[in-house]
């Protein structure tokens, strides 16, 4: 890994053994892309894109250089209203309220490793030696301003990130509308565009469609990153496959608002962006203040969307999740939510305890209902004292019992939000977040706290290290249930349009006291499920609530979309009674656990009405994920039937990292008449090892596996004969665990 700069054609060159970035600065003022691809070799980046006079795209050098434009130049950090009529990455108003930004290079300096961003969620080194940074001072022409772009390339990654600081140079405060974390033009559109859209209850399906002229936005003005838009987008080669060919990977570091844009021009040259959204964004920046932007993973293979997604899994896992839980095994836990929703009593939680045991798990989750009057979801957000209607001898009695037989335990909280009926909005109204004088809207029957101000962050906090302080707490799931509406701040020292971006610093500010102070806590991240499930939480808490809807069928889309840009070790999956809250389907139990042990197993049911043979297969189930869920969390994961493609099965795979296990998952959704299994072709193996599949005595060679593949037999299930629906030999799954034979 090294960044060069040659003097010559004054270009810098970024690389590792995987991937080159490179960037030119022309007529030693503008900062323009070369290239960005598979690794090539020496310090011989420059700019051979040829150019041309063009008409209608006016050139800053007149007759001198007619057959140049910034409408054409191929770009690293356009700024706006100055002859470039693509998206601009930065739009600022001057003190003369003039608003054209014309950015110039100054210098430059490269840097061993790669500095903090301070405030921020940001992926980290653990060495100097991990990555190298290029800094670029760019200046506005009139100097109102700095901009100094980042960029970081790892050592053992295909990873380039990059972030943007401003500074204001000037005597009076300027305004930042616009000031996105990257951008980078290619010079072709021979592009599809995957993303990964969604909605509550069905988080991040696989989209990919062709890319063409004008702009292709996805973005979020929820406050939140949100369920509809994962801050994702990737550019692929039209004939890229799952293992094959090249994909382009942009995703934020940043759990607020934020846009992803993909333009075509009309001389189909392609321009990507990411940063915060501009839309709520308007930051006053005063004289020598800086504002620095969240950062974007940029990543690159020439191998497919699979090893993009392992790549991405591997890259978050070393260089952004933090903590005791970085590489821990992720204990069964059993949540009480589906079960009991808010109707339960201490005698109630300590049964299904019992019964959790007695199945092997690990970790009891008391989720919604134990503070405050909540009886249901109208009251007490804010009020973090234990309700003693239902927990009359505290929530420390209940922790320690629930200890006692052996469980750690864990509790829900959604520290963020505040109910109209609670104790807190009767004492501080004006905590609410809402632009003054504007009524606010309600979610979920409650509103958002105004983290923007540090009393109301420090009240919570404070309420929750009373808690924490006097129950012995192991988990803690933090959940946050509406998205922002009438964004503002009835704090008159607070812009309205800084509140998004002061709100996510005042979050983040908190999470990182917090997780510091309590560094036992295993933190899980909710936001009605996978809807503030990013990089950005990842840096906080190690895990996430992939999505309330815990149907399996559902699951297999919900599951194999978040794959793509997020590891398994973060991805929460339960196994729930049917037929199922959200879609009312029956499904086997067996295929509900194959799917929810394919990511950090746990049970969100009432195990006290689980019968004896339902208990038999779960214990069975605990059993069998214990003895592999090293391999499951931590392991390579491999896409091998997707079920976005239309058809009615899906296929994952896990191989550790000697290529001596494996475990492959194959689910059947609805059977066909009269078919005959197909074969599954396995990846990842070692060709010349030879395994053994469990339960049997054949040997294979990997070589076999994986190019001639295995007749997969999806079992019939036990449900058929117990259930009221005709199943039929539907939601049927099955798992071959390979291992390595030795001698
Ligand atoms: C939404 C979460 O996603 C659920 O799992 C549960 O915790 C509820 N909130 C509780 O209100």
């Amino acid at each position: 890994m090294d960044i060069l700069f040659n003097k010559e054609t004054n270009s810098f060159h970024l690389f590792n053994d995987l991937v080159s970035y490179q960037l030119s600065i022309k007529d030693d003022k503008y900062v323009s892309h070369v290239y960005w691809g598979k690794a090539i070799g020496g310090n011989n980046a420059h700019i051979d894109f040829p150019l041309y006079d063009r008409a209608f795209s006016a050139s800053p050098h007149g007759a001198k250089l007619q057959n140049f434009s910034m409408n054409t130049l191929l770009q690293e950090y356009p700024g706006h209203n100055n002859g470039d009529y693509r998206e601009s990455a930065l739009e600022v108003t001057y003190p003369d309220k003039t608003f054209s930004t014309q950015l110039e290079y100054q210098s430059h300096s490269i840097i061993n490793g790669k500095p903090e961003l301070e405030g921020l969620p940001h992926t980290y080194i653990n060495e100097k030696s991990e990555a190298k940074t290029l800094k670029l001072v760019l200046k506005d022409t009139l100097d109102y301003c700095t901009i100094d772009l980042y960029y970081t390339i790892y050592a053992d990654y295909p990873v380039v990130t990059r972030s943007v600081r401003v500074t204001n140079n000037g005597e009076l405060p300027i305004e930042l509308n616009k000031l996105l974390s990257m951008s980078v033009d290619f010079d072709h559109s021979s592009f599809d565009c995957v993303q990964l859209p969604g909605a509550w209850g069905r988080e991040r399906d696989l989209v990919r469609h062709p890319i063409h002229r004008g702009v292709h936005k996805i973005d979020s003005k929820r406050g939140t990153t949100s369920h509809t838009y994962q801050p994702f987008l990737g550019l692929v080669d039209p004939d890229t496959t799952e293992h094959t060919g090249d994909v382009y990977g942009f995703h934020f570091v940043y759990s607020g608002e934020f846009l992803a844009n993909c333009e075509v021009n009309e001389y189909n040259q392609t321009r990507v962006q990411m940063g915060i959204s501009p839309e709520h964004f308007k930051w006053e920046l005063n004289p020598a203040e800086t504002f620095s932007s969240p950062e974007v993973v940029m990543s690159y293979t020439d191998n497919g969307l699979n090893q993009f997604s392992q790549d991405l899994h591997s890259f978050y896992q070393t260089h952004l999740i933090r903590g005791k839980y970085q590489f821990e095994e992720r204990p069964v836990l059993l949540n009480n939510w589906e079960g009991t929703y808010f109707d339960f009593t201490e005698e109630k939680l300590l049964d299904m305890a019992d019964k959790a045991v007695d199945l092997g798990v690990e970790l009891f989750v008391l989720d919604d209902g134990w503070f405050g009057k909540r009886d249901d979801d109208k009251t007490s957000l804010g009020d973090w004292v234990v309700y003693d209607k239902k927990l009359p001898n505290g929530l420390k009695s209940l922790a320690e019992k629930i200890k006692a037989k052996g469980l750690r335990f864990g509790l829900w909280f959604e520290p963020e939000m505040i109910s109209e009926d609670s104790d807190l909005f009767r004492t501080h109204p004006e905590w609410v977040l809402k632009a003054n004088d504007r009524s606010a809207s309600l979610g979920r029957n409650q509103f958002i706290l105004d983290y923007t101000q540090k009393e109301v962050r420090d009240y919570i906090k404070e309420r929750m290290r009373a808690v924490l302080n006097e129950v012995p707490i192991d988990y803690i799931k933090w959940d946050f249930n509406r998205n922002m509406t009438e964004i503002g701040s009835q704090h008159p020292s607070v812009n309205d349009g800084e509140v998004t971006h002061r709100y996510m610093l005042g979050l983040y500010d908190l999470l990182e006291e917090l997780t510091t102070a309590y560094p036992d806590i295993l933190w899980e991240s909710c936001s009605g499920g996978g809807g503030r499930y990013d990089p950005g939480m990842l840096y906080y808490m190690p895990q996430t609530w992939t999505s309330d809807n815990t149907d399996a069928v559902a699951r297999l889309e919900i599951q194999t979309g978040t794959s793509l840009v997020l590891p398994i070790s973060s991805m929460g999956s339960h196994v729930s009674a049917v037929p199922n809250h959200q879609v009312n389907r029956m499904t086997s139990l067996d295929m509900r656990g194959d799917v929810a042990m394919a990511g950090n197993l746990g049970y969100e049911l009432d195990p006290t009405l689980l019968s004896d043979s339902e208990r038999e297969k779960v214990q069975e189930q605990i059993v069998f994920y214990k003895e592999n869920r090293k391999l499951i969390q931590y392991g390579s994961f491999f896409r091998l039937k997707s079920p976005f493609d239309q058809s009615s099965e899906t296929a994952w795979l896990f191989v550790n990292k000697d290529k001596s296990e494996a475990l492959v998952f194959n689910y059947l959704i609805l059977d066909k008449t009269n078919m005959v299994n197909t074969r599954v072709k396995l990846k990842g193996l070692a060709p010349e090892k030879r395994y053994k599949l469990n339960g049997q005595d054949t040997l294979y060679y990997g070589s076999e596996l994986m190019n001639k593949g295995l007749y997969i037999e999806p079992p019939l299930s036990d449900e058929i004969e117990q259930s009221s629906y005709q199943v039929n030999g539907d939601f049927r799954s099955t798992k071959i665990k390979i291992k390595e034979v030795i001698g």
